[in-house]
């Protein structure tokens, strides 16, 4: 699909690292005129040349606004900021419980609502939304918030998808099992016995692996271009197997 994306402007957020950063990759790749946000500049030095890298907290109403201002034309979202809090009901206290909706379900309909007015006015645009398989779709150990708001972003993503879908844009999901990234790295790094955290990790998987941010960026890019112009409110499953 090389190519498939010459001609877009893009926004990704959670750019820096992991998932957002492959996808930024790809993208570019694919001709596409990249915005890379972030809200640590960190990695921000590693993007392409392509890419325009932005700071940007996407929890924050303002200062979206004010990147999407600057930024007028935006043909793709992809909402790929996000956290997992680890924990049951129990050990997930109020202070996580907030941090998770605001970083997983807040910034998806702050920047949705952002970029909607500019797509509706030109008809066209494509917004990509980052779920996770853990969410309505299979549930995992220890993943209570996070598994309700990455359920509630398969449901945004469905009401996006329907309530603009007669005017030229489309909405979807993506639900990644467990994939390879630094953040995982942390949580692993972070378990009683790490070693034992990793087979357990790679276990969840029927495939044997973990998946890699490339094959994550793949759907990204299939979604975010007009190969997939039929296709609105759905959710795609990409787990190595870890939900049969
Ligand atoms: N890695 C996995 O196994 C996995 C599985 C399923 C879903 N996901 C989802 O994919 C997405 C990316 O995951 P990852 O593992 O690549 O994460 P990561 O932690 O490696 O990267 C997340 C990036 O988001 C940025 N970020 C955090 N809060 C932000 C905010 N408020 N505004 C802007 N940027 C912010 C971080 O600085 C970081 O660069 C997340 O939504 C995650 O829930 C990951």
């Amino acid at each position: 699909m090389t190519g498939g994306l010459s001609g877009k402007t893009c926004l990704v957020t959670g750019a820096g690292q992991g998932i957002g950063r492959a996808i930024v990759d790809r993208f570019c790749a694919e001709g596409a005129s990249v915005i890379a946000s972030d809200i640590s500049e960190e990695h921000f030095g590693d993007f392409p040349c392509e890419a325009v890298a932005v700071k940007l907290d996407a929890t924050d109403a303002k200062a979206v606004v004010a990147v999407v201002a600057r930024h007028p034309r935006i043909d793709v979202l992809v909402n790929c900021a996000g956290y997992v809090a680890v924990g049951d009901i129990l050990e997930c206290d109020e202070a996580d419980f907030a941090r998770s909706l605001r970083i997983n379900v807040e910034s998806v309909y702050i920047m949705a609502r952002a970029v909607l007015p500019g797509m509706r006015a030109r008809r066209s645009g494509s917004i990509v939304n980052i779920a996770s398989v853990v969410s309505t779709t299979a549930a995992a150990r220890r993943r209570f918030v996070y598994a309700a708001t990455k359920g509630a972003v398969i449901a945004m993503t469905r009401s996006i998808a329907l309530d603009f879908i007669g005017d030229g844009v489309r909405c979807n999901s993506i639900s990644p099992g467990t994939i390879d990234t630094p953040s995982l790295g942390g949580r692993i790094a972070a378990a009683a016995d790490p070693a034992q955290m990793r087979v357990d990790m790679i276990a969840r998987q029927p495939m044997g692996r973990l998946g890699r941010a490339e094959e994550v960026a793949a759907v990204a890019a299939l979604l975010a271009s007009d190969e997939s112009a039929f296709m609105t409110g759905s959710d795609i499953v990409i787990d190595g197997g870890f939900a049969l």
